[in-house]
């Protein structure tokens, strides 16, 4: 992607409302994707049991609507901001929003895991960096997945 101004990227979480199936995660990435594409959105949603966490980035315009689309979105609740900054780049410029299920993952494997979930017990501090973590872990996941389905992209 060509060099952009600042896009602002907003982390949350949330949970489903009803327990999530495989079907109704496939039409929300259809949806969002969809619209991502449309106004310059990309990111990543990570799903474990029915915990979201999600980052989205581009314009403001963009984020704000998408904001306020989620708030009163009734598949999910419990939607709590981690983190809402202007950032110099995307981190993850080549995804309209990637889909990360963390089910099948031993939790203490993935560094920052307890950011998903409950964890409203954790220090601000400790929170904060566990968010950066888990961001991190998943954009280093997403770059792998784009090499190996891109080989001449490695190098
Ligand atoms: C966990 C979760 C993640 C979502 N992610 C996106 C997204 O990345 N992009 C998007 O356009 N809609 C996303 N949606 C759907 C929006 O909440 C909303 O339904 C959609 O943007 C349509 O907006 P509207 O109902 O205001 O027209 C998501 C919904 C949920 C529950």
């Amino acid at each position: 992607m060509h060099a952009e101004a600042p896009v602002r990227s907003v982390t949350y979480v949330s949970r489903a409302a009803t327990p999530l199936t495989q079907t109704s995660l496939e039409a929300l990435l259809l949806e969002s994707r969809a619209n991502n594409e449309l106004s310059g959105l990309t990111g990543m949603l990570a799903v474990r049991g029915d915990d979201f966490f999600q980052v989205v980035e581009g314009p403001e315009a963009g984020i704000s609507a998408l904001l306020a689309s989620l708030r009163r979105d009734p598949r999910h609740t419990d939607m709590r901001i981690l983190n809402e900054e202007t950032v110099p780049f995307r981190q993850f410029p080549d995804w309209r929003m990637r889909c990360e299920r963390l089910d099948d993952y031993p939790v203490d494997s993935i560094p920052g895991i307890d950011a998903m979930g409950g964890g409203d017990d954790a220090s601000a501090d400790t929170r904060t960096r566990g968010v950066l973590d888990l961001v991190r872990w998943l954009q280093a996941r997403a770059a792998r997945a784009l090499s190996e389905r891109h080989p001449s992209a490695a190098s």
